[in-house]
């Protein structure tokens, strides 16, 4: 392989800039010369092209988003898209190229996987919602900034003895709201794969009071539904004092942590090497602290599964 391109994609992630350094790096270190394509599918039907070199990814791998930034592209779900971007980039020389991104994204990849055009796929997504591989590039980052945030709105919940109803993302995956309410002992965590009755969130709020606790944080993520439907709830029938605070897009900004940091570095190059060795249609991932790759319409027919022991475990933690 002589040439090859990276894109972004989907929602951005923190780490992402991570991914692109590590693959142009390694690419170059193998003497392959990277194209960006820039705004993810929609750049590479529109030719918005240039070559990278070792210095256009210095001094990224700390920033948040993406330096190649990103976009949702309709136009990439019809044949004459990706036909068009397969041209873009045969004419360029590019013979492979690297999504970073989520599903919607590998939606793509496999689509020019399919027409005969190499590509893989790396994980990058706040939700960690991809099959596969045990985290996604901006999960780790996403979750410090959501339990950051939960430890300040616990002290303002503790002064005022306040329920809050906290809303995380996550798109459909309870992964975020699960982690963050393990983290930070919440004591209730509402996740769509496992959904409590209002009974149950009720009898729980109700035990602490008993116990004299004042305040409560309950953690929803956003697949379950509106924090503010739930708050209304929860004082009709529990008459609690309840606030709402949906973090919002705080949660994909920000500077990587180390670990998404290095994760994105070992993924990046991982996936330069997978194309190098001829690999097509794959997905790059981390399963056990080990490289993995999976094709990618099995990561595509695979749904995310949530770690239902840490589930239970984060019940039996906030009895
Ligand atoms: O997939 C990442 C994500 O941040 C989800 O958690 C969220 O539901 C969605 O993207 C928001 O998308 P947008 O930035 O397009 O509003």
């Amino acid at each position: 392989m002589k040439k090859l391109g990276v894109l972004t994609s989907g929602g951005d992630a923190p780490g992402m800039n991570a991914a692109i350094r590590a693959v142009v790096r390694k690419a170059i270190y193998h003497n392959i010369e990277v194209f960006g394509i820039h705004n993810g599918f929609q750049g590479l039907i529109d030719g918005h092209i240039e070559q990278m070199d070792i210095g256009s990814v210095g001094d990224i791998i700390q920033r948040g988003g993406t330096i190649l930034h990103s976009a949702r592209c309709e136009a990439f779900v019809t044949d004459e898209g990706q036909s068009r971007g397969i041209e873009q980039m045969e004419k360029r020389g590019i013979e492979g190229l690297i999504v970073i991104g989520g599903d919607g994204s590998f939606r793509g990849a496999q689509a020019l996987s399919e027409k005969g055009y190499p590509c893989i796929g790396i994980p990058g997504t706040i939700d960690n919602d991809i099959a596969g591989t045990d985290f996604t590039i901006g999960f780790d980052t996403a979750l410090n900034t959501v339990i950051e945030a939960i430890d300040k709105i616990r002290d303002t919940a503790s002064s005022h003895e306040r329920t809050f109803i906290i809303e995380v993302m996550g798109r459909n995956a309870g992964d975020l709201a699960l982690w963050a309410g393990l983290a930070d002992g919440a004591e209730s965590i509402l996740i769509p794969e496992k959904q409590d009755a209002m009974e149950d969130i009720i009898d729980r709020l109700k035990r602490g009071q008993e116990r004299g606790k004042k305040h409560s944080i309950i953690i929803l993520a956003e697949g379950v539904g509106s924090a503010f439907d739930y708050a209304d709830d929860i004082k009709r029938t529990a008459d609690l004092e309840t606030r709402v605070t949906v973090l919002g897009h705080i949660q994909r900004g920000g500077s990587p942590t180390a670990s998404d940091r290095v994760l994105a570095s070992r993924l990046g190059a991982e996936a330069v090497d997978l194309l190098q060795a001829g690999q097509a249609g794959k997905v790059a991932g981390i399963q056990n602290n080990q490289l993995v790759h999976h094709d990618i319409s099995d990561i595509l027919s695979k749904k995310h599964t949530i770690d239902m022991n840490m589930f239970q475990l984060s019940k039996e933690l906030s009895i």
